[in-house]
């Protein structure tokens, strides 16, 4: 027995792997493994020598299923390292300078507007691409009469929703005004602040426009806020994104049918000698689209509008980063030329820095 014993433990520490392992395990505590076949025979002994041996025999018994444990955590320890070990990204390698691929701007301008909202206190959202007619339209107070639609020309999915109405390729970012209110204000009981960045769609195609861009929604909602909150908001917003402090902000009086009342806000800029400067200067640029809620969109949101208040805006990604990078076409984001990607494009890792505006 000693050295079935000693023959057992041998194996055990020569096992390799689990499989191995667990072979060994059959072969010596399994139904008709070595130690079980002796333990068959204990029956047949006489008794003063069947207790004596009983015992000894579990003895081993314990003891090989105590060695078998460990050496299966060791093994398994082994395989993750192993497993790690083939995962290893070494961060020190130089990438964009040896041509291996770049940020497009359009992810590097989302993670600068995330970076600087999130700082503010607002949670990332995010909606489907194929949206349904009621949160892209109805749930926005845009019904299926309503002018406004026909402001966007939108792109319908072959395929009908539950309310019977085609799917619809989000036209705008404004469906996570719902969707996030929904989920992250729990039935209208708690204030959000929401940031949502995405993908939009519209069928329209020509300098300016092309049929797939970015947009960025916010929305806050709390029992007082106002207008000035939402002045101010942008306001921090535009200095941060643009590090130009003091930006001056112009708020036209405009028309949503999800915000009343709304705005157009445009950024000052100078163009002198064709150079596009943003600040202070004579000129005005518009980059995005504001109000206060609805009631009726509060409403679809789970809050009640006589207690709760809320501003929201979307703004154009392509358009904020063509203004702080100086890129002048919009149809080369799409193109995927690699000239045009290692031009603008930015090195990974080159993360947003917030040290300007937590000096400012
Ligand atoms: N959804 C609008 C568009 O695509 C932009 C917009 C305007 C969003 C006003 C808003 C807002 O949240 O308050 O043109």
């Amino acid at each position: 027995m000693p050295q079935l014993h000693k023959m057992a433990e041998q194996a055990i520490g020569n096992a390799r792997d689990g499989q191995e392992l667990y072979a060994i395990k059959t072969d010596y505590l399994g139904k008709n493994g070595k130690i079980t076949e002796i333990m068959k025979q204990i029956g047949q002994m006489e008794p003063e020598k069947r207790k004596d041996f009983g015992a000894q025999l579990n003895q081993v018994k314990n003891d090989l299923e105590a060695k078998i444990q460990a050496r299966q955590a060791i093994l398994d320890n082994l395989a993750l390292n192993a497993k790690l070990q083939g995962e290893y990204v070494d961060l020190t390698l130089p990438t964009g300078e040896m041509g291996f691929g770049s940020l497009h701007p359009v992810g590097q301008t989302i993670e600068e507007i995330i970076t600087i909202f999130g700082q503010m206190g607002f949670q990332y959202a995010d909606g489907p691409q194929i949206e349904t007619d009621w949160y892209n339209f109805t749930a926005l107070n845009i019904p299926p009469s309503h002018p406004a639609r026909q402001m966007q020309d939108t792109f319908y999915v072959d395929k009908n929703d539950s309310d019977g109405n085609p799917f619809v390729l989000r036209t705008h970012t404004s469906p996570v005004q719902i969707r996030g209110s929904l989920s992250m204000g729990k039935n209208g009981t708690e204030p959000v602040r929401i940031i949502a960045p995405g993908r939009t769609y519209r069928s329209d195609s020509d300098i300016t426009h092309t049929p797939m861009f970015h947009q960025v929604e916010g929305i806050v909602i709390e029992k007082n806020i106002h207008f000035g909150h939402l002045k101010g908001c942008l306001q921090d917003f535009c200095a941060d994104y643009f590090e130009v402090s003091g930006v001056p902000l112009r708020f036209r009086p405009s028309y949503f049918p999800f915000t009343e009342p709304s705005a157009e806000v445009d950024i000052g800029c100078s163009r002198k000698d064709g150079n596009l400067r943003i600040g202070a200067g004579d000129s005005w640029l518009e980059i995005l689209g504001s109000g206060m809620v609805h009631p009726k969109v509060l409403q679809n949101a789970g809050y009640d509008p006589n207690e709760w208040q809320g501003f929201a805006f979307g703004m154009g990604i392509e358009r904020i980063a063509m203004l702080k990078y100086g890129i002048p076409d919009l149809r080369d984001f799409f193109h995927g030329d690699s000239r045009w990607l290692n031009h603008y494009g930015f090195k990974p890792w080159q993360n947003p820095c917030l040290l300007r505006s937590l000096v400012a």
